[in-house]
């Protein structure tokens, strides 16, 4: 059969891999691709200029799903969802790996999705909505001035920071962080009067701060009719900041280790009953038809799990460290996630662990340089390392930077130490003018 990916990152690349190893798959189309699924086994970059967050993106791609005859499309990133593209396509009667435009929400509201976890005992920290329009207090939430006291209240009782979200996607940037009165009241005037998120950040959510190392979950959903399961991958970690030791800007993601050694059992067991169960409880009761990736952001606290964020997607780079222990096919998963028969199907995993730093373009996460030739030495690479490409086009037979995350290594090790070992060494196969890459992936 064939199949679409539908997405350019490193994420796209790693699904596209992992597909393309199926002996039931002839081809798989990554649209738009990139420099790497390129050149990738069984892989062909179409539709070049598509934008598949907009409705002229979404029809170019349906038809092209369509055109070519291919047997399900797996959407990456999450603009699209939210745009609705999984709506789209199931109205074409075309089979698609993703939520529809309802619950993809869960990602693309921040109050919607707070609500939801209220509403199901999803374990979360406490935090308040509030809504802005036009300069005055509006809708159905509390205005600026409101948000304005709760934050004074809050650092009255309160010695730890407050964290504001803007309520839509803000590609990684509407989370703010702090413990000064005079910043949180600057962030609600630039989120909610002064409109630097646009829409985005007109509504807000103003949450507790939780302290606690971080996990994220992916897992494969396919609910409809009231009916189904989640089936959790094994756990992950992002490394978000910048620089070594978590210092400096955060960033989409500057490496992930797979699995997570302080996920534990027990944590496994309190994050099954506290997030995933009331998660799934929820997803059936409202009736949303969601075949698709699930992301549970969580933060882990004395062996309690917390909801940060839900994801409606895989993650970038986590997907890096997770798919290549998945010992399936995941053609098959896929296949069981749109017909509905992921419960009686085994998720068996490879012993051992991956290690995926970022290589990113010098800049990052600034204003970055593009345009840098990426050099790999194949003969340096050790065994068990692959590369997965990100911001980076091929021109000719040359591999040229175009984005800031440019590309990640991902290493299998028969435990953590080797995989890190092996990754630190692979980068060292890997050159391009301005590359910047965090040294402590998996040891921080
Ligand atoms: P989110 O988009 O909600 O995942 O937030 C982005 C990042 O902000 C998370 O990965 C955390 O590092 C941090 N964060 C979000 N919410 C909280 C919270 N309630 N307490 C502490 N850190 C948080
Ligand atoms: N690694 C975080 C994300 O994919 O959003």
């Amino acid at each position: 059969m064939k199949v679409l990916v539908i997405g350019s990152g490193g994420r796209e690349h790693a699904v596209a891999w992992k597909l393309a190893m199926s002996p039931k798959i002839k081809k798989v189309f990554v649209a738009p691709g990139n420099g790497g699924t390129a050149c990738e086994t069984k892989c062909e970059n179409v539709c070049g200029d598509v934008v598949p967050e907009t409705e002229a993106g979404q029809a170019v791609l349906s038809d092209f799903a369509e055109k070519a005859g291919v047997a399900f499309s797996v959407v990456g990133p999450e603009a699209p969802l939210a745009a609705g593209i999984v709506t789209a396509f199931r109205g074409r009667s075309l089979a698609v790996v993703g939520p529809d435009k309802t619950a993809a929400r869960l990602e693309s509201s921040k109050s919607f999705s707070k609500a939801f976890m209220a509403k199901y005992g999803v374990r979360t920290a406490g935090g308040r909505r509030f809504t802005c329009c036009k300069g005055e207090s509006a809708g159905s939430g509390a205005g600026f001035e409101d948000a304005v006291r709760y934050v004074k209240a809050y650092f009255a009782l309160n010695k730890r920071p407050i964290v504001i979200k803007a309520d839509g996607l803000a590609a990684g940037k509407g989370v703010v962080i702090t413990d000064h009165f005079s910043e949180a009241e600057a962030c609600l005037r630039s989120f909610m009067q002064d409109g630097i998120m646009g829409e985005a950040g007109r509504t807000v959510v103003i949450e507790d701060f939780l302290r606690g190392r971080e996990v994220s979950v992916l897992a494969a959903v396919s609910v409809q009719n009231g009916e189904g399961v989640i089936a959790p991958f094994i756990s992950a970690r992002d490394h978000k900041p910048r620089f070594d030791g978590g210092k400096g800007p955060n960033t989409g993601g500057m490496g992930a280790i797979a699995p997570v050694p302080d996920f534990t059992d027990a944590v496994q067991e309190d994050f099954r009953t506290s997030i995933l169960e009331p998660t799934l409880k929820g997803l059936k009761a409202e009736y949303f038809d969601y075949r698709g990736f699930i992301f549970f952001g969580l933060m882990v606290h004395e062996e309690r799990c917390y909801l940060l964020e839900y994801n409606v997607r895989l993650g970038d780079p986590e997907t890096q460290a997770v798919l290549p222990l998945l010992d399936a096919d995941f053609a098959d998963v896929c296949g069981a996630i749109l017909d509905g028969k992921l419960a009686g199907m085994r998720l068996a995993w490879k012993h051992g662990a991956v290690c995926a730093p970022v290589a990113v373009a010098g800049g990052y996460p600034g204003s970055y340089r593009k345009g840098d030739h990426i050099a790999v030495n194949g003969g340096e690479l050790p065994p068990d390392t692959k590369i997965f490409v990100a911001g980076a086009r091929l021109q000719g037979e040359k591999l040229l930077t175009s984005g800031g995350r440019v590309l990640t290594v991902s290493a299998y090790g028969s435990n953590a130490e080797s995989a890190g070992r092996s990754a630190y060494h692979a980068l060292e196969a890997v050159r391009f003018d301005g590359m910047g890459y965090r040294k402590d992936i998996g040891t921080v």
